[in-house]
C-alpha cells in the first residue's frame, strides 16, 4: 500500500482514509456488510460534554444500540468491536457504561473476549468518592474464528533471564524472546495538557492505546472504523500500520482537527507518544517536585496504605 493517500469524504472500499462529517449512522449505512475488520470507538458518555445533550439513560442506550447494530452489520466475520467507555454519572452516582452496554452486544450475538482495564494516573479529583483512574475497553468478536495477532503487541518480560530448572528443557531460557502477553490491565498515560498529542478536544484517547488494538486485531490493508471519531485517533493508528481508516464526527471543528492530524500522520510528521515508552517516573528523573515541603506525617496519626515505597509512576510529559 504505497500509493499516495488522500482523505475521502465518502466510504468506498478502494479508499485508504475516510472522514465523514455528520452522524455516524449516515456513514455506517454506506458501508457494505462485513467490510470492516475492527470497529473501535469511545462514544459520548452522556455526561453533558459540549458535543452531547445529557439524555435519560434509556434514551442514550437506545441510541447506542442503534449504532452498535449497524456496526455489527458492517463487521467482518473475523472482526472485532472495541467499545472504550467510562462512567455515566447521575447526581453523584456512577453507572459504569460497560455494564449497561454489555447486554446490547450479547443480544446481537457477539462474544466478549476481554474487558481491558485502561489505567491512567491523571484526572478529576473527587471529594465524595475515590477519584476515577481507569476506564475499560470491552472487546467483542462476531464469531469464534477471529483475527488475533499476539506477537506484534508483546511487551518485555519481567525476567527474560529466567531458565527452566527441571524437565527436558532444564537450563534453557523459559520465556518467549519476543516478550510476554501484555495482559488485560494497560497502564497508558491519558491525553492531558502536557501530553504530546493534546488538542482542544476534551477527551481524546492516546494513539498508542489504539495501536495495540489495531496491531493485534487486524492485518495490513484491513479497514478500521470509528463511528465517534473525535480528533481522528483511530484512523491515525490504522494509517501508521498500513491499515485503512474510516470515521464519522458530528462537530465541524473536530472534523477539521481530525483531517489535519490524519494528514500529518500520512506525511509522517504527527508527533505521538511511542508505544514502547515507559510511563514517566518523576522520582527517577530526580524532579524536585517529588520532595514533600511538609514534614512527614507519622503513620500513627494518619494511617496510609502505601502501594509502593519507590518507583511511583507519574504522567508522561511527551
Ligand atoms: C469521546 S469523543 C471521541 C474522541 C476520540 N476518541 C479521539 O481520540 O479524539 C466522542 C466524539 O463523538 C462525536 N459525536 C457525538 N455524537 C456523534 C454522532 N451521532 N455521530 C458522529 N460523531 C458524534 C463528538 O462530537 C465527540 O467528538
Amino acid at each position: 500500500m504505497s500509493e499516495q493517500i488522500t482523505i475521502a469524504a465518502r466510504f468506498l472500499t478502494s479508499e485508504r482514509a475516510v472522514v465523514h462529517m455528520g452522524d455516524c449512522l449516515d456513514l455506517l449505512r454506506t458501508v457494505p456488510d462485513g467490510a470492516i475488520q475492527l470497529i473501535v470507538t469511545s462514544p459520548p458518555y452522556n455526561i453533558g460534554k459540549e458535543y452531547e445533550k445529557k439524555l435519560k439513560l434509556e434514551t442514550y442506550l437506545a441510541q447506542q444500540a442503534a449504532v452498535i447494530r449497524e456496526c455489527v452489520r458492517t463487521l467482518s466475520p473475523r472482526g472485532s468491536i472495541c467499545w472504550q467507555v467510562g462512567n455515566h454519572v447521575d447526581r453523584g452516582a456512577i453507572i459504569p457504561l460497560d455494564i449497561v452496554l454489555y447486554p446490547v452486544f450479547s443480544e446481537l450475538g457477539l462474544r466478549m473476549r476481554n474487558r481491558i482495564i485502561w489505567h491512567f494516573e491523571h484526572g478529576l479529583h473527587c471529594s465524595n468518592r475515590f477519584s476515577g483512574r481507569y476506564e475499560t475497553i470491552i472487546w467483542f468478536t462476531k464469531t469464534d474464528d477471529y483475527t488475533f495477532h499476539l506477537d506484534p503487541v508483546r511487551v518485555p518480560q519481567k525476567y527474560p533471564g529466567k531458565k527452566y530448572f527441571k524437565g527436558p528443557n532444564a537450563g534453557e531460557y523459559s520465556s518467549n524472546p519476543l516478550g510476554k502477553n501484555p495482559g488485560d490491565v494497560w497502564i497508558i498515560p491519558n491525553v492531558k495538557s502536557n501530553h504530546v498529542e493534546k488538542t482542544e478536544h476534551p477527551c481524546q484517547f492516546p494513539v498508542e492505546l489504539i495501536e495495540r488494538l489495531v496491531l493485534s486485531m487486524t492485518s495490513e490493508g484491513d479497514w478500521v472504523l470509528d463511528p465517534f471519531l473525535g480528533t481522528g485517533t483511530s484512523i491515525i493508528a490504522a494509517i501508521r500500520h498500513g491499515r485503512r481508516g474510516a470515521g464519522a464526527e458530528i462537530m465541524p471543528k473536530y472534523v477539521e482537527l481530525a483531517r489535519s492530524r490524519i494528514a500529518q500522520a500520512i506525511a509522517g510528521t504527527l508527533r505521538t507518544r511511542p508505544m514502547d515508552r515507559p510511563v514517566y517516573d518523576p522520582k527517577q528523573t530526580g524532579s524536585k517536585l517529588t520532595v514533600s515541603p511538609w514534614p512527614t506525617i507519622k503513620t500513627t496519626e494518619q494511617p496510609v496504605l502505601l502501594e509502593k515505597k519507590e518507583g511511583y509512576s507519574g504522567h508522561e510529559n511527551s
